[in-house]
């Protein structure tokens, strides 16, 4: 079969498919089915793939599988790796003019961070560059968000987190939880988090390695905001200075999202200005 026959029966494939797929229920489930299966039809009538090329994606798919278990989500990070992951977050909901943007809360996210006060030190076990970290919530006016529950969770100097290192950190070391003031401000202190890679030894992280995309998480502080009466915003600072600020394997690096670790007073200092939406401002209103 020549070429041009191959793409001829792919065309006719593709269109029987999108008819039988035309007889199913409405909804977003078969509106997917038909956008993915058709834009896979284009990217074979042009890749042309070989058996061999089709057996080979198959074998990576299989291998993704393998090395998913309870503990690693290797389609999750294939999903990351591809800035599938952060593009779903960002446009899952309009934000308005201003708003802090979103990133992923990472598989380090824990929802049973110990309570602090205001000014508490996160660090659990005095190891790593002593930082503060002072912050205020606020709405896209300016005006401050009272009674804002901050959480907050971070690598250690050597970007591990305590979840993930349970023999060299105290459980819950660099991550706590505390209420904002009346103004909308918070601080803490705690070390300076470095940053870290992700796994490379993985069928994902081989992948990467052959397409030459970067592996390596700039340091960052994660947070997770909530306050009555606006949306629930989940993101996080990163290092300005880190060399890798520039190539975040995740795609979570936007503007706005990037600190000035600087000295004052002899303490590393980070300012943290988050700024929260109202909750569902673009909903219509219900009348009756
Ligand atoms: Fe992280």
């Amino acid at each position: 079969m020549d070429g041009q026959g191959a793409s001829s029966e792919g065309q006719r494939v593709a269109a029987e498919l999108q008819h039988r797929l035309a007889q199913a229920a409405p909804g977003r489930l078969a509106d997917a089915v038909r956008l993915i299966t058709g834009h896979a039809f284009e990217i074979l009538s042009i890749l042309r793939p070989s058996p061999a090329e089709l057996e080979a994606v198959v074998q990576f798919l299989t291998e993704v599988g393998y090395a998913t278990d309870a503990r690693r989500q290797e389609w999750v990070l294939l999903a990351d790796v591809f800035g599938l992951s952060d593009g779903v977050i960002s446009d899952a909901a309009p934000l308005s003019p201003g708003v802090t943007p979103a990133t992923l809360a990472g598989p380090f996210y824990r929802d049973d961070a110990p309570h602090c006060a205001l000014g508490e030190n996160l660090c659990r076990n005095g190891q790593g560059t002593p930082l503060q970290v002072r912050g205020q919530i606020t709405d896209v006016a300016g005006q401050p968000v009272p009674d804002a529950r901050v959480e907050v969770w971070h690598a250690n100097a050597q970007g591990r987190y305590e979840n993930q290192d349970p023999d060299n950190q105290p459980e819950h070391n660099l991550r706590g939880r505390m209420l904002a003031d009346q103004a909308g401000r918070f601080h803490f202190r705690t070390i300076r988090p470095g940053g870290y890679a992700l796994p490379d030894d993985g069928p994902v992280g081989q992948l990467a390695r052959r397409l030459g995309l970067s592996l390596k998480r700039p340091a960052h502080i994660h947070f997770a905001v909530t306050a009555p009466g606006y949306r629930r915003l989940v993101t996080a600072i990163f290092d300005g200075s880190d060399p890798a600020i520039g190539c975040d394997a995740l795609f979570a690096v936007k503007p706005g999202l990037i600190g000035n670790f600087r000295p004052e007073d002899g303490l590393l200092t980070l300012d943290v200005a988050l700024t929260l939406d109202r909750d569902n401002p673009h909903a219509t209103p219900t009348i009756g």
